[in-house]
């Protein structure tokens, strides 16, 4: 069988995805709003053979450690199941950034595996399917698939044919940088469906949050509609901490930031306050995202160069959807 290789994006949430309505399907509680980063990407090569006893799975060029082998494989069951066949897959991955930045790869690599896979087993899937299979692997990959700005809506069938992402804005259409600070690279203590049912089952702001988010996503699209760049940086720094104030909330509370991390908020806010057109964002992790228009993405990554404790600054723009590659 034929070997296909895709390249996907990270993404980063200016309306956070936090909380699932099903955690077997990834189906989210709430829609999101996400803007697809260039240069974060994945690569990744699937070829079924019917020679393989088992899927063997490589990461940057090494066997891959077994518990991501096997969130792999489970994946690759899926395709396998629509596709009607039982052969065994040999997977290729790398991602073009640190693997052990401290950033989420699952959603570039999901993304690009949902490409890879699905192409590789004679699927001829569209945006819509790729993305909803994408969302298997983890939530947020869905919005990888289609790239630039994405909103994924919540949906509200029970089998999540309507929980997908679509494209609201393509990557030349708005003038906006990320700036990602790493303030610990070392690995996340707690994974993402582990703090988010922590989360829904405990917080007590946990429905608020989930209301606030419904109202925020319409504020922000139409922000992307209108360029409105300073109402776009309010909402995604309102959802942030609104995200973080439900999961400080949660019982054992979860706390992920770091005292960099709260340094290199406070230094966006500073910055916004002599004039520069800078936001803040942050993820189920430590690593302080700002969000910029390109004039201001100088001055930007100098001040986080600065900060004490970030060990290393990457400039993102925004980037396209997963495609094949070969
Ligand atoms: O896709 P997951 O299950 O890794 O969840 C991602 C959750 C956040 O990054 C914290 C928010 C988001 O919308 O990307």
């Amino acid at each position: 069988m034929a070997r296909f290789t895709a390249r996907a994006l990270a993404n980063v949430a200016l309306v956070k995805y936090f909380g699932k309505r099903d955690t077997e399907l990834n189906l989210p509680a709430a829609g999101s709003l996400s803007i697809a980063l260039e240069p974060l990407a994945t690569t990744t090569t699937v070829e079924f053979d019917e020679a393989l006893p088992a899927d063997r799975v490589a990461l940057d060029d090494a066997p891959a450690p077994s518990e991501f082998a096997a969130r792999v494989s489970r994946f690759l069951d899926l395709v396998r199941d629509r596709a009607g066949t039982s052969l065994r897959a040999r997977v290729k991955t790398a991602n073009e950034f640190p693997t052990a930045a401290g950033l989420a790869s699952s959603a570039s690599g999901f993304a690009a595996l949902a490409v890879a896979a699905s192409g590789a087993a004679g699927l001829q899937l569209g945006d819509s399917e790729l993305s909803a299979l994408a969302r298997r692997g983890s939530g947020s990959a869905c919005r990888s698939i289609p790239g630039g700005v994405a909103v994924w809506e919540a949906g509200v069938d029970p089998d999540g044919h309507d929980s997908i992402a679509r494209r609201i804005a393509a990557p030349d259409e708005l003038d906006l940088r990320v700036v990602v600070g790493i303030a610990d690279a070392g690995p996340k203590p707690l994974g993402s469906t582990t703090s988010m049912e922590r989360v829904r089952r405990t917080s007590p702001y946990y429905r608020a949050w989930v209301e606030s988010t419904a109202s925020d996503l319409e504020v922000a699209a139409a922000a992307v509609a209108d360029r409105d760049y300073a109402r776009l940086g309010e909402v995604a720094e309102r959802s942030a901490l609104g995200m973080h104030a439900a999961a400080l909330a949660a019982r054992p509370g979860i706390l992920f930031w770091n005292g960099t991390t709260v340094a290199a908020l406070r230094c966006i806010r500073e910055l916004r306050a002599a004039g520069h057109g800078v936001w803040f964002t942050c993820d189920a992790g430590p690593q302080p995202k700002a969000l910029c228009r390109s004039a201001d993405e100088p001055a930007v990554a100098a001040a986080f160069e600065q900060l004490a404790g970030i060990e290393q600054v990457i400039r993102c723009r925004i980037g396209g959807g997963a495609t094949l590659i070969g």
